[in-house]
């Protein structure tokens, strides 16, 4: 384990990484673009994509089932085996419908199957662009039409362009730093809606 997962995994950089997130979840609204479409009773799919340690999980639940839309039902994948582990213990007794994938995004039979209705991409790296700009063609084919793509990162313009290749940038939003806290940064979210 490295340092950046050894000081997320400290129980307050959870919570504080999850307020923060319900937190934007809850200030961008984004259980409005579900709302207005109205999921018809079904439950909402979402697919995390480089996830990570998946943070999000607690609070986009928290976030969705608040609003009144149900349990969203949660897939996260990572190329990376250890931070499976690490998501274990951010999602542990907490009352989610979540499961982890190992997988390589930039393959674009990693997906398998299914078609989600809202894909998340949080801090891609683009150390090497190339790869996520596959990693986002393929979230772009496994998003249903109409589903959304949202994306928070420090790097507006490369985002910006990948998500212009597959659908429209509906939302952009600024996120403030967090304490200066090197783990959340100042950067952009910005919606796109598959076309
Ligand atoms: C900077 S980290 C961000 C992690 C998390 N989203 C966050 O914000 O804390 C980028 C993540 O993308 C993952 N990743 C990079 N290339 C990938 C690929 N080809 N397939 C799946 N995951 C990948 C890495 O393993 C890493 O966990």
């Amino acid at each position: 384990m490295d340092k950046f997962q050894e000081q997320l995994i400290k129980p307050s950089s959870i919570e504080q990484a999850q307020n923060h997130l319900k937190h934007v979840f809850d200030g961008i609204g984004l259980s409005y673009y579900f709302a207005k479409e109205g999921n018809k009773g079904e439950r909402i799919k979402v697919a995390i994509l480089g996830a990570g340690a998946a943070v999000e999980v607690l609070p986009l639940t928290r976030h969705f089932v608040e609003k009144e839309l149900g349990k969203p039902e949660i897939t996260a994948f990572d190329v990376n085996p250890t931070l499976k582990k690490l998501s274990e213990v951010v999602a542990k007794d907490k009352d989610v419908d979540f499961r982890y994938e190992i997988r390589d995004l930039s393959n674009p039979e990693a997906f398998g199957e299914e078609k989600y209705d809202l894909v998340i991409a949080r801090n891609p790296d683009t150390v090497n662009a190339g790869n996520w700009e596959k990693i986002f063609a393929n979230g772009f084919s496994h998003l249903k039409s109409g589903g959304l793509f949202v994306v928070a990162s420090t790097l507006r313009q490369f985002i910006r362009d990948q998500l212009e290749k597959g659908g429209k940038i509906i939302r952009s939003f600024k996120i403030p730093e967090v304490d200066n806290n090197v783990f959340f940064p100042e950067r952009d979210v910005l919606i796109a809606q598959k076309t």
